[in-house]
């Protein structure tokens, strides 16, 4: 069995209700799978972490998590994984001001070799996103937005849910959707950086 089986991707279904569905779970499997090994940069953690690191065995493949009990979740069933700690500073209920403001998307604690245009695949699956007075996702679709590498792919997990499918189309461009399985989006970054409108963080 490898990373790439769909073994794997059946237990981690059966095991992780209320997540991802096989099908969604897939389309980011099979991104990877194209391109392991390779640096891999995923906003959120959960029972599916190993799964990732599996599918891109031999590369580089990095978490980032604001929440402590899923850190800690998460490094105690895969001490292997790399995780950092990172903090939102904003919440769901600001997500259309914090589309307008950079201030507003600053994500703090993210270790230096993140950093612009050096990831091949970004997974957005994280922060959680479900309650207005935490955070949403537009801080971390904007940041994957900068994150991936020209040609490389982002999936965002949860476009069946208006805060992602705006941010997601608007930072990463509607005209770069690739495809969509349930509410798993995958865009491709275009092969030459360009500026993508409002989000030139300071
Ligand atoms: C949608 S969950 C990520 C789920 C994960 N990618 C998975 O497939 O199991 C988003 C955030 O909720 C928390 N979380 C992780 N797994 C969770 C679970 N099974 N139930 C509830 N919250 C979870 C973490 O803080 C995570 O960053």
């Amino acid at each position: 069995m490898t990373g790439c089986d769909d073994a794997a991707l059946r237990e981690l279904v059966r095991a992780n209700p209320g997540q991802a569905t096989f099908e969604e779970y897939a389309l980011a499997r099979d991104t990877i799978c194209a391109l392991a090994p390779c640096a891999i940069l995923i906003f959120g953690v959960g029972r599916d972490t190993a799964v990732w690191s599996a599918a891109n065995s031999g590369g580089d493949t990095r978490f980032l998590e604001d929440d402590e009990r899923w850190i800690a979740e998460a490094r105690h069933h895969h001490p292997e994984a790399t995780i950092e700690r990172v903090r939102y500073h904003t919440v769901r209920a600001l997500a259309a001001l914090s589309m307008r403001f950079p201030s507003l998307r600053r994500i703090t604690g993210l270790p230096p070799d993140v950093h612009d245009g050096a990831w091949d695949v970004v997974l957005v699956d994280g922060p959680r996103g479900t309650r207005w007075h935490t955070p949403g996702r537009v801080a971390s679709i904007a940041a994957a937005a900068r994150f991936v590498r020209p040609g490389g792919f982002v999936l965002v997990h949860d476009c069946h849910r208006l805060v992602e499918s705006r941010a997601a189309d608007h930072f990463l461009g509607r005209e770069h959707r690739v495809t969509q399985v349930g509410s798993m989006r995958k865009y491709a970054a275009p092969a030459h950086a360009a500026p993508i409108t409002g989000v030139s963080d300071p």
